[in-house]
């Protein structure tokens, strides 16, 4: 018999069905026991009387257990019906129970939201925390929308390309993890903190709408809005304006709210321009909360920061780029660039939402002398510039067509929408406030000699001690 989905049980009144799922919970009423099954499409009430031959098997079954079952679906009687769940007008008399799994008693509940666990009890057994409805319903707003997105953007002609983990540094402000070459004795791959150069790389390879759902690393410390490994929805494309890449982006955020969360409100169409200035002045950031009911989960304020300057300085004292060095200055004159840093405008934006920076972009520069003349204010001398970045400028020299993009923090944005506080609640198996994922017990100490000695590595006295 072919197995059928929970939720489409009460279209089954009358016939003899067979069903799959974990139990939900159980309930002994004299002489029958409830079981109330769960698969990913609903929850089905299921009873079993004491005349069945399955009576005696069955009172041993607990939560979480994995059943197939068959039976009859029958509608409920009136009083009895529940409508707060989608199969509260049936229930399924069972005729045959096959235990497929039996289960230990699970650390922690899974029938409540789960916010009440602690981290580390809920991200050492995330596959049971995935069991909860609020995270099952997560990670499928989750999937919807990258669907939406890739139809959205192929539907204009965007085109979805790979670009590899397995890289080198480029420069996106945080700390690189790095990983060391067993071929090449000494030297080390960089995780990608973000697809930046690739992307522009695609630019010069012509295919003029790129998008990729991106997983970006970055090794910094951990915020309820910041993990180690995260994804981006980065996008880049030739011969535009910065204009044009907010109304898409705007577009397309619209129209994601609209159908996936029509009960909020999003405050103000088309999305407000900022100037840097202006959000520093008015409220002290550059990712202003502009919403004017900030109790209201449903009230959702966007607006583009634009105008922000194009370096800024650091705590040494030295300029920094405040999106990073690929960025166009708002200014041709080289010299002016090089003389008077303080005054050159990028040709980046950002999209806040809610007070958090759910998006950010820049127009690149295209010309290799532009490109330098950044280079010079952030101070690398010009071997340094070379070495770093002379693909990028080589590349350049053979035809780059002016160019921009934009990369979306994708968890940042998705848990605003689903009234999330915490990014990791929208990643199937995140990472703890210090990195590790303890689903897997990553990062490991127990790598053996001959993997350390292929990678010409070796552990310090004192961390082999540590290890051991
Ligand atoms: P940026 O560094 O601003 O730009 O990153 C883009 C967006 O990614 C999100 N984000 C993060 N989300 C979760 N965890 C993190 N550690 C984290 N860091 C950043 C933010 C941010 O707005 N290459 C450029 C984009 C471009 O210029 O096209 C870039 O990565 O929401």
């Amino acid at each position: 018999m072919k197995r059928t989905f929970i939720k489409e049980t009460p279209l089954c009144v009358g016939k003899k069905i067979k069903i799959s799922g974990f139990v939900n919970s159980v309930r002994l009423h004299g002489k029958i026991i409830f079981f109330d099954i769960r698969d990913f499409s609903g929850i089905l009430q299921t009873v079993i009387i004491s005349s069945n031959s399955f009576y005696e098997e069955a009172k041993k079954i607990r939560t979480e257990w994995v059943l197939e079952v068959v039976g009859e679906v029958k509608e409920r009687p009136e009083k009895m019906k529940n409508n707060d769940i989608e199969t509260g007008s049936v229930e399924m008399e069972i005729e045959e129970i096959k235990i497929l799994s039996e289960a230990e008693t699970p650390p922690f509940a899974i029938e409540t939201n789960g916010y009440e666990i602690s981290e580390e009890v809920r991200m050492k057994h995330r596959y049971l925390d995935i069991r909860r409805e609020r995270v099952k319903k997560n990670l499928s707003t989750r999937h919807n929308i990258m669907l939406y997105c890739r139809n959205f953007l192929d539907e204009r002609g965007f085109l979805e390309v790979e670009t590899p983990i397995l890289t080198k540094s480029t420069p996106e402000g945080a700390r690189d993890f790095l990983v060391p070459s067993r071929l090449q004795v000494g030297s080390f791959y960089a995780l990608p903190q973000s697809p930046q150069q690739y992307k522009q790389l695609l630019m010069v390879g012509g295919i003029e709408r790129y998008f990729q759902f991106a997983r970006c690393f970055r090794d910094e410390d951990f915020r309820a809005d910041r993990q180690a490994e995260f994804t981006q929805l980065d996008i880049e494309l030739s011969f535009i304006d910065k204009e044009y890449i907010m109304n898409l982006v705007e577009e397309m955020t619209i129209e994601i709210v609209n159908k996936f969360f029509p009960e909020k409100k999003i405050q103000q169409t088309p999305f407000p321009r900022i100037p840097y200035n202006e959000a520093m002045e008015k409220w002290g950031v550059d990712r202003p909360d502009i919403r004017k009911n900030k109790e209201d989960e449903d009230e959702l304020a966007f607006a583009f920061v634009v105008d922000f300057p194009m370096f800024e300085k650091n705590k040494e004292g030295k300029w920094n780029a405040v999106h990073h060095p690929f960025t166009k200055p708002d200014e041709d004159d080289l010299e002016k660039i090089k003389n008077n840093p303080e005054k050159i405008k990028g040709l980046q934006y950002d999209l806040v939402l809610n007070g958090s920076e759910v998006a950010g972009g820049s127009i690149r520069s295209n010309q290799k002398e532009v490109l330098e003349a950044v280079f010079t204010v952030l101070g690398h001398k010009k071997e340094e510039v070379e070495k770093m970045f002379g693909h990028l400028l080589e590349a350049f020299s053979f035809g780059a067509p002016p160019h921009g993009g934009i990369a979306f923090g994708f968890e940042r944005f998705l848990s605003i929408l689903l009234n999330e506080k915490n990014i990791r609640e929208v990643i199937a198996f995140p990472k703890t406030g210090d990195a590790r994922d303890l689903v897997m017990g990553a990062p490991a100490s127990d790598i053996t000699e001959k993997q350390l000695n292929d990678l010409h590595i070796k552990r310090l006295e004192n961390e082999k001690k540590k290890t051991k």
